[in-house]
């Protein structure tokens, strides 16, 4: 059959171009430490459309429209003449600031859960042809679906981890680009977290939303750590997006170091002796500027060396035992009742845990923002960072597990070069059974796989059995601490029980706990056994500490619940909570309660005898 070169050759094309089209449009691999790249921000006002029937998604019969479909809500909103019929539109008069929660922008929106269209318009020069181009995003809560120019990129779950796809070349235009995501922060038994939780379901692009424009082959992630065990040796890898054939130079001028590697592949390790190293801590957080660079890429970060071990059963940072004096956060500003995004947020929020002669945070339940990481390595608070597998997790479910994977793996490859985290937390309160300690010991051996270098962990479950409190959840044999949250005294008899309180814990390891507290109205006073008021939390915390000071030694610290009163639409106490979680021992106003002197007394007590 004579088969002609020309149509061979057109059809060959035409399938690239889909092949290419339909490859490009799914999430691309991560781009770690976005704001180092060359980028154009695309925060700001965004216009929107509330969509609670999926009107915009789904026609009338609920099949899904299709890419042409003009009533799309990914396309053009503007009618094609005074006789076209559009029932769609976006307009300036409804505008959400990206990034940033919806909930707190209007009333409207407060307990809205539902899918919002958001969408805009933007302009793009690029900076050289031939280059790659990337649109990125620091998290949106919970699916998003992304749309360039009237084509879908891509879509992404989990509401707090980055994602990125790559848009084709031929997609991104000069002018007036029409950019829509579609964002649903509905809740379902089988996502992470399921249905219940106890903090605000905040919807929408609540970080920033970024273009990436890299050349062909670029610098996709690295690895720069102190080896374990060693003061002097710095290991690591870099990896390419695609095959290359090139010098790597990597330096850190500050030590004088510089060391060039040749690169055939998408993937380098490296590994070498450097001196007068000063290492990290929450003391002393030094960090240093890393280059890494071949002939057409070059990257900087900021970063921090130390060590991080249990040995027996004590926690050692940088050889030394550590006693972990924590405090929970969550990633809320309560002034404003709203998420946390910004650096200026990630400020307020570990100054006001640096006050409390704190150096470790929780950041409770689920990845912060990379401001808040990046700050805790500047400012010196080690960190606890957790997905939110919490609670009732749909633990048979294995579509679940590759969910929780995949925010395990968006977390760790968006953090591992922060010297602040020292542990990778796979869950909170999960309830014991056979399902769920085999589903949690496979995100333990995750995360390990995917960074030796950190503990592991997860807030296990414990019991009381006549007045003793009992940790023998099995999923304690497998974490690197046991880390447990306690309530005696709050939910379980009042804080004069405390006093009598013994542990029984299975387990010779540093244990740590991950949560206590007691929830009071700020400003509200009575007696200490006046349940809500000021003096019962100050009292609370008072025996909680004398219970500390009788632990056994391989008590290595404690995060209490929780520095700032929190939204959570469990809490209706129409007195006493109206919609907010009161444990906070500073109060929506950033007002310090009784409680926190108690604690920060404690606190300054151990760092006298440690620092
Ligand atoms: C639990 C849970 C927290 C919750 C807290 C509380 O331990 O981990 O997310 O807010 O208790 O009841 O206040």
């Amino acid at each position: 059959m004579n088969i002609s070169f020309r149509f061979l050759h057109k059809w060959l094309s035409i399938a690239l171009m889909v092949f290419m089209l339909t490859n490009a449009y799914s999430q691309a691999p991560l781009i770690t430490n976005i704001n180092a790249r060359q980028t154009m921000s695309l925060n700001g006002q965004w216009e929107y459309i509330v969509d609670p029937y999926e009107t915009g998604f789904y026609g009338y019969r609920w099949t899904e429209r299709n890419e042409k479909d003009r009533e799309a809500y990914w396309n053009s909103d503007k009618p094609d003449n005074k006789t076209d019929r559009k029932e769609h539109g976006y307009t300036a008069k409804n505008s959400l600031r990206v990034p940033g929660d919806w909930n707190s922008q209007a009333e409207k929106f407060l307990y809205y859960e539902g899918t919002v269209w958001y969408k805009r318009s933007f302009d793009y020069k690029k900076q050289t042809n031939g280059n790659r181009f990337f649109l990125y995003f620091g998290a949106v809560n919970y699916k998003a679906d992304v749309y360039l120019n009237g084509k879908k990129l891509g879509s992404h779950k989990g509401g707090f981890t980055p994602f990125n796809f790559e848009i084709p070349d031929t997609l991104l235009k000069g002018k007036d680009n029409f950019l829509v995501v579609k964002v649903d922060n509905r809740r379902y038994k089988d996502e992470v977290p399921t249905i219940n939780t106890d903090w605000w379901n905040y919807g929408g692009i609540t970080r920033d939303v970024l273009i990436a424009e890299v050349p062909q082959q670029f610098i996709l992630d690295y690895s720069l750590q102190l080896k374990k065990n060693t003061a002097n040796e710095i290991e690591g890898w870099v990896k390419f997006n695609v095959p290359v054939n090139d010098k790597l130079t990597i330096e850190i001028p500050d030590l004088k170091w510089k060391k060039e590697i040749q690169v055939n592949g998408d993937m380098v390790s490296f590994s070498d002796m450097i001196a007068g190293i000063e290492l990290w801590s929450p003391e002393k957080p030094v960090l240093y500027k890393v280059k890494i660079q071949t002939a057409g890429n070059s990257i900087t970060d900021k970063i921090g060396f130390r060590n991080i071990e249990v040995r027996g059963f004590s926690i050692f940072l940088n050889e030394k035992p550590v006693f972990l004096r924590g405090i929970c956060i969550h990633e809320e500003i309560p002034q404003q009742g709203r998420r946390a995004y910004s650096s200026a947020d990630a400020r307020q929020l570990l100054l006001q845990a640096k006050s409390l002669s704190a150096n470790m945070v929780r950041l409770a339940h689920y990845p912060h923002n990379e401001n808040m990481t990046r700050m805790a390595d500047s400012l010196g608070l080690l960190v606890w960072s957790e997905i939110p597998v919490y609670w009732t997790i749909e633990f048979s479910n294995p579509e679940v597990l590759v969910k929780a994977k995949t925010q395990l793996s968006e977390m760790i490859t968006r953090d591992r070069n922060r010297a602040s985290i020292i542990i990778w937390s796979v869950g909170n309160e999960t309830p014991v059974h056979e399902a769920r300690t085999k589903f949690m010991k496979e995100l333990l051996s995750e995360a390990r796989r995917l960074d030796g270098s950190r503990l592991v962990s997860a807030a296990l479950e414990v019991h009381l059995e006549k007045g003793v409190s009992v940790v023998d959840d099995p999923l304690g044999e497998f974490t690197d601490m046991v880390a447990v949250n306690e309530y005696i005294g709050w939910y379980a008899g009042l804080p004069s029980s405390i006093k009598n309180v013994q542990w029984q814990i299975k387990y010779n390891k540093p244990f740590f706990i991950s949560e206590t507290g007691a929830e009071t109205l700020s400003g509200f006073h009575g007696d200490s056994l006046t349940r809500w008021s000021e003096e019962y939390q100050e009292w609370f915390y008072k025996e909680q500490v004398a219970m500390f000071k009788r632990l056994p030694p391989n008590f290595s610290g404690v995060s209490p619940w929780i520095l700032n009163d929190f939204r959570s639409p469990r809490r209706n106490n129409p007195t006493f909570q109206r919609g907010w979680n009161n444990k906070g021992l500073l109060d929506h106003q950033g007002k310090k309660k009784k409680a926190f002197y108690v604690l920060k007394k404690y606190y300054d007590e151990i760092k006298r005898k440690t620092d």
